[in-house]
């Protein structure tokens, strides 16, 4: 099959919509949701990545919207421009590389590590406060996804554990569900880089260990080895991501119950190779998706 026909498949259970998509084997979906259909909400777990997954990649205009680390960029732009500009120079020389197509991720790592350390040294250098950062997140440009908000509810709702997995800063989250939803929904966990705050409520380290990129995986999720345990009876895992990095999130789940994973894709639709690579350890890839249409409707058939 042309790659033009498997953007056109889709499993019967689900009907995508509109937006544009890949199913590369429809059949093994077919199979991952029926078992996820069986098993029902009582044996499922969400594990989703934040930024630019449950977040939106860029507005109507087509402009790039930020993710919880960019919140420093715009708001530190803003009160100290050579601060701020510190960060997006961090930011212009390393986000090619974390997507450069010509480097592997082992090659990849130790600028990934240098960018993490050199953002949150900075960070902890300023000792922002826990009030000025609540501040910049209602000021920041971090958008939800069209029906992120209903799709966490209703995964509350239903009782179905939340795990937001993600590189980015887990207290700006944080932050951001509280002022979004009015509260963090009893089901959200989160697997994060939490800013640590010393009695003055100013930012005095990051937790360990560090989460870039490319380390969402066992190794990173070791101390989160009780929580698993915790909910070791949801066998079957729906994994939302946006990265290659974002593909082993599951890891950390005792089980051999499927993970259904699902992929934004963001990237140019002239990168054939990055799209073709994104079928092969997606499950289903959403193309330039700024909704949770799909993730919600595969809840909607389980439930
Ligand atoms: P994630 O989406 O896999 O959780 O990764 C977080 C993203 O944050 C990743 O694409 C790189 C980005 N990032 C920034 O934008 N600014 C920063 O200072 C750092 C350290 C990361």
């Amino acid at each position: 099959t042309t790659q033009e026909d498997r953007c056109r498949a889709s499993p019967d259970e689900l009907a995508f919509g509109t937006g544009k998509h890949c199913v590369s084997d429809p059949t093994t979906v077919a199979a991952k949701l029926r078992k996820m259909v069986v098993g029902g909400a009582g044996k499922t777990v969400v594990i989703s990545d934040f930024d630019y997954t449950l977040s939106r990649f860029a507005n109507g205009s087509g402009e790039r919207l930020s993710t919880t680390h960019g919140v420093f960029d715009d708001n530190v732009m803003r009160l100290k421009p050579e601060l701020g500009q510190k960060f997006v120079d961090l930011k212009n020389k390393y986000y090619p590389i974390e997507f450069c197509p010509k480097l592997t991720m082992e090659e990849k790592i130790p600028h990934m590590e240098k960018w993490w350390g050199t953002s949150h040294s900075l960070i902890v250098n300023e000792k922002f406060s826990k009030h000025t950062i609540q501040d910049f997140v209602r000021q920041s440009r971090i958008v939800f996804k069209d029906g992120a908000e209903d799709f966490i509810q209703s995964l509350d709702a239903h009782n179905i554990p939340l795990v937001i997995f993600s590189a980015g800063i887990g207290n700006i989250i944080e932050y951001f569900l509280e002022q979004k939803l009015g509260a963090i929904p009893r089901n959200t966990h989160f697997i994060s880089n939490m800013i640590l705050f010393d009695e003055d409520e100013k930012a005095c380290a990051f937790s360990e260990p560090l989460i870039h990129t490319f380390c969402k995986n066992s190794s990173v999720i070791q101390k989160e080895a009780p929580f698993f345990h915790e909910i070791n009876g949801r066998v079957n895992v729906i994994l939302l991501g946006d990265s290659m990095g974002d593909i082993h999130m599951d890891v950390g789940v005792e089980r051999d119950g499927p993970t259904l994973k699902v992929g934004y894709y963001n990237g140019s639709l002239d990168d054939t190779a990055a799209l073709q690579h994104y079928e092969e350890v997606y499950d289903i890839v959403l193309i330039h998706d700024p909704t949770l249409n799909v993730a919600q409707k595969i809840v909607d058939v389980i439930n």
